[in-house]
């Protein structure tokens, strides 16, 4: 996208500090970075040069999940609660869903308002799909939106997508409990795709620097341990291979036993029992 086209887009709301939204858009491979950005983003890679191939592994389980949910479960809406931005070399979760399900609805919502000028900017008139504005704390305004409730019908199954969200929402805000409560406005049958970076022990080289680094710079993050992202899970029942490490939740190719057993993020898919 052209510079220029960019900061119309990112315009106004652009605050004066890194932010995690547009650095990890960059982790992925987009160009979503400012300059406010570039310095805590160039010392998390030092800090960890292994932080792109964790957001990319991320990123890949959700459209792993989301194909599959479609192609295999006939899932035909989801709910993607804070999608981040949308990458432009590779497919989106609705590219991804519509290919397996002409008619799939899919609402991306995302507390960062960049982000969501840039989806509907992408979007344009694309059918079916749309983009809002909304945070994870606050479900009754989600649910009560009125572009949600025009593309998502809840009395069916909704695929509820919350991929590398709650790690962002500490425990006083209780994410269980928000959880629960988008859950509740699922009908059974519905899924949960979820994916949760692990607490330090489990990280690679530099945990507790790069917990620092988004706590001091950029937004505090909070890495959990695995017995409460199941936690997360409750009231679903969880399709195989269970939470696993990210890249070993149904991969395309093999993973090595190495990758597979290095837990530093867990994802999961369950349906709604
Ligand atoms: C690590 S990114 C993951 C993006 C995308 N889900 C993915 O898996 O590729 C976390 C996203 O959650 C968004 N986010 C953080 N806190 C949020 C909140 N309270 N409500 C909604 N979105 C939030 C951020 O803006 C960011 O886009």
């Amino acid at each position: 996208m052209a510079t220029e086209e960019k900061e119309q887009l990112m315009g106004d709301a652009v605050d004066d500090r890194p932010n995690a939204c547009r650095i990890y858009g960059r982790l992925i491979g987009g160009d979503t970075v400012r300059a406010v950005d570039e310095g805590a983003l160039s010392r998390l890679l030092t800090i960890n040069p292994g932080t792109p191939a964790v957001a990319r592994e991320n990123r890949q389980f959700m459209l792993r999940a989301a194909r599959t949910l479609a192609r295999e479960y006939g899932v035909r809406q989801f709910l993607d609660l804070g999608c981040g931005f949308p990458t432009g070399d590779t497919p989106n979760l609705h590219e991804v869903v519509t290919a397996e399900q002409p008619e799939a609805r899919v609402v991306y919502v995302d507390v960062e308002a960049e982000a969501v000028a840039v989806w509907r900017h992408r979007l344009g008139d694309t059918k079916n799909v749309t983009a809002v504005r909304g945070a994870v704390q606050d479900p009754s305004a989600v649910l009560g939106n009125a572009r949600v409730l025009a593309t998502l019908d809840f009395a069916h199954p909704v695929a509820l997508v919350l991929t590398g969200v709650f790690p962002f929402v500490p425990d006083e805000d209780d994410p269980w409990a928000l959880l629960g409560r988008f859950r509740d406005a699922t009908c059974p049958g519905s899924h949960l795709v979820l994916s949760h970076a692990l607490t330090s022990e489990d990280w690679p080289v530099g945990a507790e620097e790069v917990l620092r680094l988004y706590r001091e710079e950029i937004q505090p993050m909070h890495p959990r341990l695995e017995r409460d992202v199941l936690r997360f899970f409750e009231g679903y029942e969880l399709l195989e291979p269970g939470v696993v490490a990210t890249p070993a939740w149904r991969p395309d190719e093999p993973v090595a036993p190495e990758l597979a057993a290095f837990k530093r993020a867990v994802a999961g898919v369950g349906r709604r029992i």
